[in-house]
């Protein structure tokens, strides 16, 4: 049993040194994919401007199209850095990039997402702001695939003491036996951050995910 206990301390320390190892990666090839790529989409896009304005007939007609596509990419690009570290999170907080995010979902699901946060004005200590964002985007996207659902609710609301969160859903729900990879990840980073996890679901009745993470106390 001491061997059982070992192997799974073991486990669980390789699972979180992986989960920041993909954290930290994800965030070098967004900033790698916006300082590099982007800017130097930018640069050829004025380059092509350039080009329509000292062409004439079809070069101005091919100029313009190589400016569309180079548009195209700016954006997809652009989606792409979004998708793999937002910088709202880092730059304004938990608060907006939920509200971005939630947003962002029903545009791309139809599935209406009622949002209520509360106490998330001030910043939030990183790794709990980059924790829960995971683990809403990862219920949310979990909604989008598997639940059925019309609409679902995100509470998140922080007071001194704690953070809560929920993720509710109205769809076909599930039987929670064992957990798969998706929500053992959720579980493993709820608690990494010192919290609790507890998944409500049953055939029929929808999904909520909740959770409850400790913040720490300042000393004044
Ligand atoms: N909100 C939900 N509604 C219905 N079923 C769900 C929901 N979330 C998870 N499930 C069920 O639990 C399973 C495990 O989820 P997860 O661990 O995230 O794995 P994955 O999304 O890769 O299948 C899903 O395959 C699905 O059957
Ligand atoms: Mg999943």
């Amino acid at each position: 049993r001491d061997c059982e206990r070992r192997l799974r301390q073991e486990v669980q320390k390789y699972s979180v040194e992986l989960r920041h190892a993909h954290e930290t990666e994800r965030h070098r090839v967004a900033r790698e994919l916006h300082d590099e790529v982007g800017q130097t989409l930018t640069a050829l896009n004025y380059t092509l401007e350039r080009m329509a304005l000292h062409s004439s007939g079809t070069g101005i007609e091919i100029a313009k199209e190589a400016s569309s596509l180079v548009a195209d990419l700016t954006s997809r690009v652009g989606d792409l850095c979004l998708a793999l570290r937002p910088h709202v999170l880092d730059d304004f907080g938990l608060g907006p990039a939920l509200i971005w995010l939630t947003q962002r979902f029903e545009q791309q699901t139809g599935i209406l997402v009622e949002l209520l946060h509360d106490g998330l004005a001030k910043r939030l200590p990183r790794e709990v702001e980059l924790g829960v964002y995971r683990l809403i985007q990862e219920a949310l996207t979990n909604i989008a695939r598997h639940a059925g659902a019309k609409r679902c609710a995100v509470r998140c609301a922080s007071s001194p003491e704690n953070l809560v969160v929920s993720v509710r859903d109205y769809g076909v729900g599930f039987q929670v036996d064992r957990l798969s990879s998706g929500l053992r990840g959720m579980d493993e980073r709820v608690q990494e951050l010192g919290g609790r996890l507890t998944i409500r679901s049953s055939p029929g009745q929808g999904t909520c995910i909740r959770a409850k993470i400790p913040l720490p106390i300042k000393a004044w």
